[in-house]
């Protein structure tokens, strides 16, 4: 690190800069122009024209920090039809939190502190989906923990139900980082889980939070603006027909106050399904 300064205000001021700029996660100590870098050799052509690097060199003795472990450099195709299998094995949803904690095929969980598996009741009636945790998610290891969270909180109130009535999850379980939208292929490997957990908790109502859920849960086009506020039919691997319901994301209303008058009628919605007038 160069010129840092060394009182504790300029550095706490400089730290401050910096989350504010919305840098709040450190992969490395030090920058990397990648651009720099010699191109990565072919996998075949390393493995009959390099030598095996010899333990002695400076280069082979400093350990990647980038480094993956092999499952999450595979295919993703590959890495998706091992995620299905390891799913499928999963007889609870403890089993399944386990199972997931263990699989190392999504790169995401290298830069995230912790898997936030789900938060809320598994035996509810109701399980709401979202996108992919955030920095509060992501240090508490819990779904919607942050002011998404809080505002889902305040919605729940308005039809009479909290957390310990509704199940909560995310469709990607490991935070992206610096909060970036997780790319279709994390998504894609990520599912198998999240379809397992739906299958697990089997709730009689599935609130997809925000266009990506809704999307990949229910193979919808249309983005969530004409989407929200009809039900659909999520089909678990097991024959299961759940009905779904998708809605605005929170994070969407926190920075849209004005649609928040869809989102209460979405939330209306589902108070009626619940109560059997729907
Ligand atoms: N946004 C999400 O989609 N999920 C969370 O858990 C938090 C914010």
């Amino acid at each position: 690190m160069q010129d840092l300064p060394s009182d504790r205000d300029a550095l706490q001021a400089l730290l401050d800069f910096h989350v504010e700029a919305g840098v709040d996660l450190a992969l490395d100590e030090t920058p990397h122009n990648r651009f720099a870098e010699p191109k990565p050799e072919r996998t075949q052509a390393k493995a009959t024209a390099q030598p095996a690097p010899s333990k002695a060199s400076p280069a082979s003795s400093a350990p990647s920090p980038r480094a993956l472990p092999k499952a999450a450099a595979s295919a993703p195709e590959e890495v998706a039809g091992m995620a299905r299998e390891q799913a499928r094995h999963a007889q609870s949803l403890e089993e399944l939190e386990a199972i997931l904690a263990g699989f190392d095929g999504c790169a995401l969980k290298f830069s995230a502190k912790n898997l936030a598996f789900a938060d809320g009741n598994p035996e509810g009636r109701v399980m709401l989906v979202g996108e992919a945790p955030g920095a509060d998610e992501d240090r508490i290891g819990k779904p919607f923990m942050g002011r998404s969270g809080q505002l889902l909180d305040r919605m729940l109130a308005t039809i009479g139900l909290d957390r310990t009535q509704v199940y909560v999850a995310n469709i990607v379980p490991w935070r992206p980082p610096g909060n970036r939208t997780p790319t279709p292929q994390e998504i894609a490997i990520c599912k198998p889980f999240i379809a397992r957990q739906i299958e697990l908790a089997s709730p009689e109502i599935l609130l997809c939070l925000g266009g990506p859920a809704a999307q990949n849960l229910l193979g919808l086009k249309d983005g969530i603006l004409r989407t929200r506020g009809r039900w659909y039919t999520y089909k678990t691997e097991d024959g299961r027909e759940i009905r779904a319901l998708p809605t605005l994301h929170p994070a969407y209303l926190l920075r849209q106050p004005l649609q928040k008058r869809l989102g209460w009628r979405d939330f209306q919605a589902l108070r009626r399904a619940l109560d059997g007038r729907d």
